[in-house]
This record gives C-alpha cells, sequence and structure tokens, in this order.
C-alpha cells in the first residue's frame, strides 16, 4: 500500500545532474508543489547562480540569497521565504553565487558550509518535510555541498541519446562523497523528464535506463509538455499553472513515490 504520511525530520534531496539542461530545475519546483500540496512543508534551497528554481517560484525579493546562507553565515529566518504556494518556500539565488566556487576553495568547512546551514536548529521552526536543493549543471563544489548535505541525490535524466553517458560521473562524485563526507548518502532515484511517448528515442532510453538500473529508476515519466516549459514564465509551478495538464499530473505521481520511498527510510 502506498504511504502517503508525512516523513519524520526533514529529508534533504539533492535534484543534480551535471548535464545542462536535462530539467533539474523543472523537477525541483515541480517535485516541491507536488509534495506541498499533498500536506508536506517544502523549502527549494537554489543552489544555480541562474537563480531558475527563484525566479520559477516566483521571486522578487532576492536581497538574502543562498549566498548569504552558505558564505555569509545568515540565520535562516533571514534567508528563507514564502512563495504564493502554501507549505512551500524558498531560498533564493543570484549570480553572486557564481563567484562561491572559488570562494569556497580557501575555506577549510569548503563542503560543509550547506550541510552545516540547513542544521541551524532554527530549522525546526519551519518544521519541513522535505528540502529540495537545485543544483547547478556542474559537478562543482556547490554540488559537492548539496551532496554533503542531503540525505539523497535525485538525478533528472532527459530522455534523449546521450543521456546515460554523464551518469557514470555523478555516481562516482556519490560514491567519493560518501567515502568522505557522507557515508549514508542515498541515491533517491532517477526520473525521466522530457519523455515524448511517440518517440523510439525516448523508449530505447527507457529501456536502456530501467535495464541498466532497475529499482533505482522512478515509475513515474514526466512527459514532455507544453505547459510544464510555459509555467516558469507565470512564475508558478506547472501544477498550479495548469493543474490538470499531463505535466502537473506527472509531477504528483512522483511526488507520491518520493513520499513513500521516504516514509519506508524514516521508519
Ligand atoms: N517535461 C517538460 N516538458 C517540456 N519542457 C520541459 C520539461 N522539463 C523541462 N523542460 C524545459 O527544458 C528546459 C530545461 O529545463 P530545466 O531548466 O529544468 O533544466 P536544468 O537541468 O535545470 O537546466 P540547467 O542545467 O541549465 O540548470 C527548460 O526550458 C524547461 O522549461
Ligand atoms: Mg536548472
Amino acid at each position: 500500500m502506498v504511504d502517503l504520511s508525512r516523513p519524520s525530520g526533514p529529508r534533504i534531496i539533492a535534484v543534480a545532474n551535471q548535464k545542462g539542461g536535462v530539467g533539474k530545475t523543472t523537477t525541483a519546483i515541480n517535485l516541491a508543489a507536488g509534495l506541498a500540496e499533498a500536506g508536506c512543508k517544502v523549502l527549494v534551497v537554489d543552489l544555480d547562480p541562474q537563480g531558475n528554481a527563484s525566479t520559477g517560484l516566483g521571486v522578487e525579493d532576492r536581497d538574502w540569497t543562498t549566498y548569504d546562507l552558505i558564505l555569509d553565515d545568515a540565520p535562516l529566518e533571514a534567508v528563507v521565504q514564502e512563495t504564493e504556494i502554501e507549505g512551500l518556500f524558498v531560498v533564493p539565488a543570484t549570480v553572486d553565487l557564481s563567484s562561491a566556487d572559488i570562494e569556497l576553495i580557501s575555506n577549510e568547512k569548503r563542503s560543509y558550509l550547506l550541510h552545516d546551514a540547513l542544521r541551524q536548529t532554527a530549522i525546526d521552526k519551519f518544521d519541513l518535510d522535505f528540502v529540495l536543493i537545485d543544483c547547478p549543471p556542474s559537478l562543482n563544489l556547490l554540488t559537492v555541498n548539496a551532496m554533503v548535505a542531503a540525505h539523497s541525490v535525485l538525478v533528472p535524466l532527459q530522455s534523449e541519446f546521450f543521456a546515460l553517458e554523464g551518469l557514470s560521473q555523478l555516481m562516482l562524485t556519490i560514491r567519493e562523497v560518501r567515502q568522505t563526507a557522507n557515508p549514508d548518502l542515498r541515491i533517491e532515484g532517477i526520473v525521466l523528464t522530457m519523455y515524448d511517448n511517440r518517440n523510439n528515442l525516448s523508449r530505447q532510453v527507457e529501456k536502456d535506463a530501467r535495464d541498466n538500473l532497475g529499482e533505482m529508476v522512478f515509475k513515474t515519466k514526466i512527459p514532455r509538455n507544453v505547459r510544464v516549459s510555459e509555467a516558469p514564465s507565470y512564475a508558478l509551478p506547472v501544477l498550479q499553472y495548469d493543474s490538470g495538464s499531463l505535466g502537473a499530473m506527472a509531477y504528483r505521481h512522483l511526488a507520491r513515490e518520493v513520499m513513500h520511498k521516504n516514509k519506508k527510510v524514516a521508519a
């Protein structure tokens, strides 16, 4: 039976893939919206200097950002903002974060800064169930910070040629993080994005992924859906922009899978 009750304590999930444009931000925003719709309290941490997750969630005020959180010891209360969506919060990012990768190098706690920031006791005040970290398209120190801070990594995989090519590099980084800083880091799962049922290539990528990665691949596939790509320009998740669209329904399903998995882990 699918267990949809709230997990105990915030589960921190890094949404990562060093490949650009595979649906990381879209997944972070819409999975967060799906979890919030199901009654969870969710924080999206925008860890990408492009700030796309912040824009997609309608953030206007970017005075306090992820940069302040990890590099200036800003308290969570200062950087967390409410969104239009009940139960959904965000820490926004700006292009300032692009210098963080270099600034971090000379910091002896460089890999642990986000970990420590998300374990401030003040996080209890928000009573969060999930924290989703939207990573940049790179395996740089920002992404490593996300993996050190997280309980698990969720990997969006675009249903196109070469999709699986970059995965071994990503898995290697996860293994390194496990060996050094975060032995309990799990793979939350791999989610096929921009899936096109009519396209042989999508079906082939799915077969390859399921044959090679088995249970790690979420049952839910995110279809290529124009409503998903339109939603950010209205500063809304697709679940709010077009609640009945195929994209919205798929992200709702993904949220149920994620809740179920985390219930089992937390139990
Ligand atoms: N299911 C979908 N259907 C249609 N378009 C989609 C879908 N998912 C993502 N897109 C579009 O694909 C583009 C890339 O998506 P997104 O920004 O989420 O990827 P990303 O991995 O975060 O990119 P980056 O690596 O630059 O951070 C965006 O224009 C987005 O709107
Ligand atoms: Mg992105």
